[in-house]
């Protein structure tokens, strides 16, 4: 069986201060933060953040392969890497493996479960985008929970985790559906009282 876990992603959150908002998201509850990195982007990693907290780095970027020495030496948990972005992902998935992180595998909103699954019995989450990558505050697209559904049946135990538009409204549809790791960006890091929120998202999960 899988737990629920909550990852706050700081996207949304003042960069200038990431390292204490790294420190006040775990503070209020987090199990782990989600830490977007995107080509050209100037957040690369806080390194004395990820020593202070579980950090699933979400690979948005053209050369995953790229990553994947510095983002072990920083201190990172976890590497999420997007399918579309290369062409070997067996090969990615073992460098990764050999860094001593975990794998995460994650599929844009035009890419189907099914390119996905011959990957799943070697990671250890699938990531379901329920935005277009980019950036925060985006809307939740419902449609993508039978992508969801669909994984939670054919794989019991794998982690599967949501990202984009995930917050109070929509927390519900992701828990039925079957994931359990909730990265939540605005919902969270808008909020005046970020671990009533992280609280609630937890509880929709578990029930
Ligand atoms: C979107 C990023 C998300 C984003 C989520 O491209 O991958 O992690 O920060 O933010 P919200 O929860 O505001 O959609
Ligand atoms: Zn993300």
């Amino acid at each position: 069986a899988y737990s629920a876990k909550i990852g706050p992603s700081i996207l949304s959150s003042d960069l200038s201060c990431l390292g204490s908002e790294c420190v006040r998201m775990m503070a209020c509850g987090a199990d782990y933060l989600h830490l977007d990195v995107m080509d050209g982007s100037v957040f690369s990693v806080a390194p004395k953040a990820t020593t202070l907290c579980v950090a699933d780095m979400h690979m948005m970027v053209s050369r995953p392969e790229q990553w994947v020495k510095p983002m072990a030496a920083a201190g990172a948990n976890q590497y999420t890497f997007h399918l579309e972005a290369t062409t070997n992902p067996g090969n990615l998935i073992k460098e990764i493996k050999e860094s001593g992180m975990k794998v995460g595998l994650a599929i844009k909103p035009d890419t189907t479960v099914e390119e996905l699954a011959p990957w799943a019995n070697q990671i250890h989450m699938a990531l379901v985008m329920t935005v277009e990558p980019g950036f925060g505050g985006q809307k939740f697209m419902e449609d993508m929970m039978p992508k969801v559904r669909w994984l939670r049946s054919m794989f019991p135990s794998l982690d599967i985790e949501v990202d984009g538009g995930v917050g109070p409204d929509t927390i519900h549809k992701c828990a039925e559906a079957g994931a359990n790791m909730i990265v939540s960006g605005s919902a969270v890091i808008g909020s005046d009282d970020p671990r009533s929120v992280i609280t609630l998202l937890r509880t929709a999960v578990a029930d």
